[in-house]
């Protein structure tokens, strides 16, 4: 059995299944008709289990999500024929989300396309809303469109070949999730983080689901970003640029980006010295960073480059409480390192 979410988008629906399985995919497209993107780990570890279409391989790793990788796979659609009616099935990460997505929605001006998503990060955040892209001239996501997948599959046991270093990398934005809308979610994280970090069946499907669930009605209220679902960016100021000066994971800078927006709160009021506590030590039962060394001129200057920068200030999101969030236009000064 699984559970299904629905995403209300301005350009169709989407449906997230958790808990359903990658076995399963063949229920869900026109297999004869379908081409598969994925990445040579997934397919390593789990092409056996793939239905039987064509298959585009890249490269693992972010290195791969670029406009060169794009043009490469139009030119296999095109050697494969595929057209209007073709389907497009991303089986991967986030990375493999964003580029099948991309490709998907541009070649032909838009073929169908879905997910099954591999990664507990893609799961709980890259494979839900309907961004995608690719990174150019050292900017991250910056060419993209906004289009919903027909489905994303959630398959958990995906999870198992995983490594930990990944699996935690997810649990940063579970964990972002919570203490930005769920303050149920929070406790339940402390309570049960043997057997989420152990991913226990219903401990992990529950985790997954909530935060889709989150994830999914911040996006049906805000699709393309104007207002709540700058919400979502918690962390991740800092993080980007711990992420870009550190050349750490992504989950691992968001994790002490969301410490350093709270530290921020704390200064302005807005949050409780022992909120900061707790937020720090759910962070460290997950085996992640609260705090990094960084070259701070450096950090700042990412900061700068932000693209959701408007102007001299930028959209900074603080909490207000644990399960509370609020925007707030500050100068970028003030992020600066003292
Ligand atoms: N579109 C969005 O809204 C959104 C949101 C968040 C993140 N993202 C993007 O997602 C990307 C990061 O996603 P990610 O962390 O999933 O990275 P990823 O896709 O690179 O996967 C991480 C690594 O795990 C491997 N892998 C994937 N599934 C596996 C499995 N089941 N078993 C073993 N290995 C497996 C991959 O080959 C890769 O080496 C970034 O490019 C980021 O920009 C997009
Ligand atoms: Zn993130």
């Amino acid at each position: 059995m699984f559970k299904t979410i629905k995403i209300k988008g301005g350009m169709g629906d989407s449906a997230v299944m958790v808990g359903e399985s990658l076995i399963n995919l063949g229920k869900y497209i026109p297999v004869e008709r379908t081409v598969i993107i994925t990445d040579k780990n997934v397919w390593d570890h789990h092409g056996k289990d793939f239905p039987p279409c064509r298959v585009i391989k890249i490269e693992p790793g972010e290195k791969a999500k670029t406009l060169d990788t794009v043009r490469n796979i139009y030119e296999r659609l095109l050697e494969f024929e595929a057209g209007r009616s073709s389907f497009i099935a991303g089986i991967g990460g986030g990375v493999i989300c964003d580029i099948a997505g991309f490709a998907a929605s541009t070649f032909l001006r838009g073929i169908r396309f879905g997910f099954v998503s591999s990664t507990l990060l893609s799961q709980v955040d890259a494979s839900v809303g309907g961004k995608n892209g690719v990174n150019l001239g050292g900017y991250k996501n910056i060419v993209g469109v906004f289009s919903q997948p027909e489905f994303v599959i959630c398959d958990l046991n995906l999870l198992s070949t995983l490594s930990q270093r990944e699996l935690l990398n997810g649990f940063a934005e579970i964990i972002k999730h919570a203490a930005i809308y769920d303050s149920t979610l929070f406790r339940f994280l402390e309570e049960n983080y043997e057997k989420a970090l152990a991913l226990e069946r219903n401990t992990i499907e529950k985790l997954v689901y909530d935060s889709v669930k989150i994830k999914a009605a911040v996006v049906s209220r805000d699709e393309k970003e104007k207002g709540e679902r700058r919400k979502l960016n918690f962390g991740h100021t800092f993080g980007h640029a711990f992420e870009k000066v550190k050349g750490i994971l992504h989950g691992e800078a968001v994790s002490a980006g969301m410490v350093a927006a709270c530290k921020i709160s704390v200064n302005k009021g807005l949050l409780k010295d022992e909120e900061l506590e707790r937020i720090k030590r759910l962070i460290k039962l997950y085996g992640l960073p609260v705090e990094l060394s960084y070259d701070r001129a450096k950090a700042f200057d990412a900061i700068k480059k932000d693209k959701k920068r408007d102007d001299a200030s930028l959209h900074f999101v603080l909490l207000s409480g644990i399960g509370s969030a609020v925007v707030k236009e500050i100068p970028i000064s003030e992020l600066e390192p003292q």
